[in-house]
């Protein structure tokens, strides 16, 4: 196969953006990392690298950069396209700190577009979330409902989704693609990499892990008093390899069709599963009863949200291949290789 473009990753070495890396090396793109290190280690690249094997890592290169304002002219003038993941990301710590997601991800975002436009590297992948929906007053959330946001964090979100949409309607020579992520599990098939977390996970699949390897005692199930069958709240887990692949597609799309404009897609399975069936999957891949506390309900979550993957299917020609069982397989077999992350034990 021969070389392909460029592609500038933001965000590169952190969980969703190394998986894609690897998928994108795999497909012979030739892949810029940008990534500050806040919420990532370098560790990770090296380990894409292990994976991808020598001659594909001559095509990865891997920039430090602070708060994304510094940055290399050098890999803006040979990227054909950005896929921007970098950004804040813990709902709790945005409410309490809303600045500094406000600074991370709106400032270091507008910055990055103003190079891009400098540059003219106009076509752009966007990280964004479920979290555009809010409490969505239907399932499944299709990509043309109204959008909320319930935190400074979702703000940031929905704010980035409006700004790229005004910037490809004053110039349209910007191709953008904005990819609502649902909620991103799993791990490379290899065990070698996966999601590490800094601190005590806020989301429920780290959690679950650390409690399965022994770094945390229980896992509290925040809420068993929902209408659902079993009490507990629906999310649509999706594998990161999944996600990684639907990166891959929409950036084909986007570097292959004109006249695309600004356009959002869901990456989701399209499957709704509950709390404590993902305990019983995780349960069942890793041999390990976990300990659980039922407890009440977190603020502000929702009963059951999932995605419509119509879009995606008929658009991107993507769906993903797998369900909760490869997703917990995945992810004990990253957790049982790697229990401290990407660190030795402390
Ligand atoms: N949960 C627990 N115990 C935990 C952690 C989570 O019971 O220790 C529950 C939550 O209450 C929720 C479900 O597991 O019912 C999923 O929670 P996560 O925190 O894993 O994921 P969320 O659906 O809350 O959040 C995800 C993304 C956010 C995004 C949000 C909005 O992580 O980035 O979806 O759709 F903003």
């Amino acid at each position: 196969m021969g070389t392909k473009e460029r592609i500038l990753v933001t965000g590169g070495a952190g969980f969703i953006g190394s998986h894609t890396v690897v998928q994108l090396l795999k497909e012979g793109f030739k892949v810029s990392v940008l990534d500050n290190l806040d919420n990532a280690v370098e560790e990770a690249l090296d380990r894409v690298r292990q994976l991808v094997g020598p001659q594909l890592s001559n095509n990865l290169d891997f920039h430090l950069i602070l708060g994304m304002r510094t940055i290399w002219r050098n890999c803006f003038l040979r990227a054909n396209a950005v896929i921007h993941f970098a950004g804040l990301k813990a709902v709790g710590e945005s409410v309490a700190n809303p600045m500094r997601y406000f600074d991370n991800n709106l400032v270091g975002s507008i910055n990055l577009y103003k190079v891009m436009a400098k540059y003219n590297c106009k076509k752009l992948v966007f990280s964004s979330s479920a979290t555009v929906y809010g409490q969505p007053d239907k399932i499944p959330c299709v990509e043309d409902f109204e959008l909320k946001a319930m935190n400074p964090y979702g703000r940031t979100k929905l704010f980035l989704e409006e700004i790229a949409r005004d910037l490809q309607k004053a110039d349209q020579k910007w191709r953008i693609i904005l990819l609502r992520y649902f909620n991103p599990v799993g791990a490379h098939e290899s065990g070698m990499l996966g999601e590490d977390p800094k601190g005590i996970p806020n989301n429920l699949m780290p959690y679950i892990t650390q409690v399965a390897v022994g770094r945390l005692p229980e896992l509290n199930v925040y809420g068993h008093d929902y209408p659902t069958p079993d009490g507990s709240a629906i999310r649509d887990y999706i594998h990161v390899m999944d996600l990684a692949d639907g990166h891959v597609v929409a950036l084909e799309k986007l570097l292959q069709s004109n006249g695309i404009g600004c356009v959002a897609y869901n990456l989701g399975t399209g499957r709704g599963t509950s709390v404590l069936e993902m305990v019983a999957a995780f349960e069942r891949a890793s041999g390990k009863k976990l300990p659980i506390k039922l407890c009440p309900r977190r603020p502000g979550d929702a009963t059951a949200v999932y995605a419509s993957t119509d879009k995606a299917e008929k658009e991107l020609g993507w769906k993903a291949k797998y369900g909760i069982d490869e997703m917990c397989r995945d992810q004990w077999k990253w957790a049982s290789q790697n229990p401290w992350g990407y660190k030795s034990k402390p």
